[in-house]
């Protein structure tokens, strides 16, 4: 059976990775899908190849900003008339020592990561049904220190922080607000962070179940989330890493 038939979700930064798998996934189980980016190639790249047809609208809205994300709301009321779920999933990274990091890469990685995720939820909610579904994606570095991930981590405790608030926020109208968590997972982003060619291997090696993992593997959590099956749960945080917190650091 499709859990997303009828169903509306907007999903921020859906032209690769996460975004896209998660995406690809609800598209599958029967939603309505809108994806943004930064970038029109991206956009149509994406949109060409998740070739949904008019289940899917792809607009170009940067998180960071606020008119873009005003424009957005207006599209997607115009679109569908409302969501049923929203995925707050656009983010970036600087991985980096904290004695290296600028006050400008300090500024974007909080105007997109923490700021960004905030407003998409506060402009999406007057959209958003009573007894829908905000996702918000923070990370594994919130639970465990990594030494080159100090604005980063700080920036998705926040993230996990506005899932546990909001859904006390947002209870009287049923909606529930969760985060998910995702350890290494394999996209650009990743990629960008993982400098050497050993790093797979390493990184693998600290997680209990062996391998890096996939955009698709995180896809699946949202979409449990995001879904009735997930009806009683709120305010919490699903890790999807392999085990990678929880276990004691291999040498
Ligand atoms: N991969 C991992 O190991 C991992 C682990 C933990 C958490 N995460 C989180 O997962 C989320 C998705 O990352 P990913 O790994 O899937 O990387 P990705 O493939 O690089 O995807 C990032 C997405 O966000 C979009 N984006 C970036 N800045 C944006 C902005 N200001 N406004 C709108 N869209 C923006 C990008 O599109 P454009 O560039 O076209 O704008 C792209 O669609 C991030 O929040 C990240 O922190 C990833």
């Amino acid at each position: 059976m499709e859990r997303f038939t009828h169903h509306t979700v907007l999903i921020t930064g859906g032209t690769t990775g996460i975004g896209y798998a998660t995406a690809r996934r609800l598209l599958d189980e029967g939603a309505h899908v809108v994806i943004t980016g930064r970038d029109e190639h991206r956009l149509a790249k994406a949109s060409a190849e998740l070739a949904a047809g008019e289940r899917l609208l792809a607009v170009r809205a940067d998180v960071a900003d606020l008119a873009d994300l005003d424009s957005l709301a207006s599209r997607v009321g115009s679109w569908r008339g409302g969501l049923d779920a929203v995925f707050a999933n656009a983010g970036t990274g600087v991985f980096k020592p904290g004695a290296e990091i600028t006050e400008a890469e300090f500024d974007q990685s909080t105007a997109v990561n923490f700021k960004g995720v905030f407003f998409t939820v506060q402009k999406a909610l007057p959209l958003l049904r009573d007894g829908g579904a905000i996702v918000l994606n923070a990370s594994w570095t919130l639970h465990r220190g990594l030494p080159v991930a100090s604005v980063y981590s700080a920036t998705k405790a926040a993230v996990h922080n506005l899932a546990r608030t909001l859904g006390s926020d947002l209870a009287p109208r049923r909606i529930r607000v969760n985060s998910v968590s995702p350890g290494f997972i394999d996209t650009e982003m990743y990629r960008g962070a993982t400098a050497d060619a050993e790093a797979d291997a390493r990184n693998a090696a600290q997680v209990p179940l062996g391998t890096i993992g996939r955009a698709a593997d995180v896809a699946a959590a949202v979409a449990f989330l995001a879904s009735a099956d997930a009806a009683y749960i709120t305010g919490q945080d699903l890790v999807i890493d392999g085990g990678l917190t929880g276990s004691f650091p291999n040498p």
